[in-house]
């Protein structure tokens, strides 16, 4: 087995790809080599994502160009991983014979055994959910990215159930890893040259081990080093702990950008989505965090046409996003995904036509503000971390400012991975250009105020 080439393709959310990156680690500790393009594959992975039926759909039709591959090369081993494994199980193997194995989010450590039951012809599937596993003594090994920063995750399932997602089911149950384990991470990242971490969960604020809640490892982490700047995704605003708005706005390496779903700006909307607040706790949330920490960015998540949605809910919608002034947002029209609550108690009943109307006027709506927003920053300076050449263009360099926005500038003789002081000169909805001034470090910039 070990002679064999590996070729990892992932979809879906970060916490997919931290995931194909422990996928990685493992199949290079049993010696298989990994490759750039399918082609050259012995064995195609690919890591997958049940969120909406979109992304299961580009999965089906990739999963069909490599049967073709599999023609030519009786030999290929092509396996499915992740959200859609643990909702199509052995189906996927018996009826469409598209695939040699299956292996669940909670499974990877299963990969090299599984691999031998192909080899002897046996089904290979292992789905099952654990409600310990969080991969804590493997370390990624980060192949994709560009070496600046690095995603790391704290904890893997969800025990939310919003009625619309299907996550709890493809992920299981909430699990927090180890303090000692992300930290030991971070510290690697950082003698390995990385600037930035985003700390990765379904649900971050729900952290908690023995040792440790979400502020405290937030604290910890913020520790590491102070030049590399921290990140967290996604929190829920149900319990959205004060106490770390406090501590980022203490700590030049905590960001002053947070990404906090609202889903939808109607309470009735809300509860039938079965998130635990009203549109005013929420708008209540936001003006505490932005109290506590001046100059902070917001970004959201957004679901339009959800189950008896009116008119006037979805127009409640944009007028939450007209008040926060949301800097991003991502936003999807409502798909129905079976074993969920909205599956299986409410009328996915909005048509098709008005979700998609609905969610043009607010992806509309969402870019209008962008702009005049990012128009507002032109003539500030920012603190840029470099992440590497822009993508138009070898002589400009892109990077982001601490509120996570894009920024694009000359290259000059500054190099990914630097700071650097840039003065914004024009902006779109998407991105700020800018003339960068000079090198500089968290440190200097916002002077010395950490301390252990
Ligand atoms: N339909 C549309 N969007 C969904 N999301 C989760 N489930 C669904 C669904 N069934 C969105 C939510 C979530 C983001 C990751 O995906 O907005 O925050
Ligand atoms: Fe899904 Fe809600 Fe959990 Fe997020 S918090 S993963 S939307 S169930």
């Amino acid at each position: 087995m070990s002679d064999k080439r590996f070729y990892i393709e992932t979809y879906g959310c970060q916490m997919n790809f931290a995931d194909s990156e422990i996928v990685n680690s493992i199949l290079l500790e049993e010696g298989l080599k990994p490759v750039k393009e399918a082609e050259e594959a012995d064995l195609i992975l690919v890591n997958t994502c049940a969120i909406r039926e979109n992304a299961e759909s580009r999965v089906w039709n990739r999963l069909k160009e490599f049967r073709g591959l599999k023609r030519d090369n009786p030999s290929l081993t092509v396996g499915v991983l992740g959200c859609m494994a643990e909702r199509i199980r052995e189906k996927i193997i018996d009826k469409e014979q598209l695939v040699d194995l299956v292996v669940g989010p909670d499974a990877y450590r299963d990969i090299p055994k599984l691999l031998r039951d192909v080899d002897d012809g046996r089904k290979a599937v292992n789905v099952l959910l654990s409600l310990e596993e969080t991969y804590a003594d493997i370390t990624p090994v980060r192949t994709s990215g560009n070496g600046v920063s690095a995603f790391v995750s704290i904890m893997r399932g969800c025990d939310n159930m919003c009625s619309f997602c299907v996550v709890p089911f493809t992920r299981g149950r909430e699990r927090s890893r180890p303090i000692d384990s992300i930290l030991g991470e971070l510290e690697l990242l950082s003698e390995q040259g990385y600037k930035e971490v985003t700390l990765l969960g379904q649900n971050v604020n729900s952290y908690k081990t023995e040792e440790a809640d979400f502020t405290t490892l937030m604290d910890r982490a913020s520790l590491v080093d102070p030049e590399m700047r921290i990140r967290f995704s996604s929190p829920h605003p149900k319990d959205f702990p004060v106490d770390l708005l406090h501590l980022i706005s203490e700590r030049p390496n905590l960001c002053n950008y947070i990404h906090i779903p609202a889903q939808s700006g109607n309470s009735d909307v809300l509860e039938r989505m079965r998130r635990p607040y009203t549109r005013e706790q929420y708008l209540d949330l936001i003006d505490t965090m932005r109290e506590i920490i001046p100059g902070l960015t917001l970004s959201t998540d957004i679901i339009s046409g959800f189950c008896g949605e009116t008119e006037e809910e979805h127009q409640d919608t944009v007028s939450l996003m007209e008040t926060v002034q949301y800097d991003l947002a991502y936003m999807f029209a409502y798909s129905e995904r079976e074993r969920t609550l909205a599956h299986r108690k409410l009328e996915d009943d909005v048509p098709e036509e008005t979700k998609k109307r609905r969610l043009s006027e607010i992806i509309n709506r969402q870019m209008e503000i962008q702009e005049e927003l990012n128009r507002k920053e032109i003539g500030s300076e920012h603190l840029v971390l470099v992440e590497g050449p822009s993508k138009r263009s070898d002589d400009q360099l892109c990077g982001r400012t601490d509120t996570n926005k894009m920024v694009v500038f000359d290259r000059k003789d500054f190099k990914a991975g630097e700071y650097v002081v840039v003065e914004i000169d024009d902006a779109t909805s998407a991105t700020l250009k800018g003339r960068a001034l000079r090198r500089s470090s968290i440190r200097e910039y916002y002077g010395e105020t950490v301390s252990a």
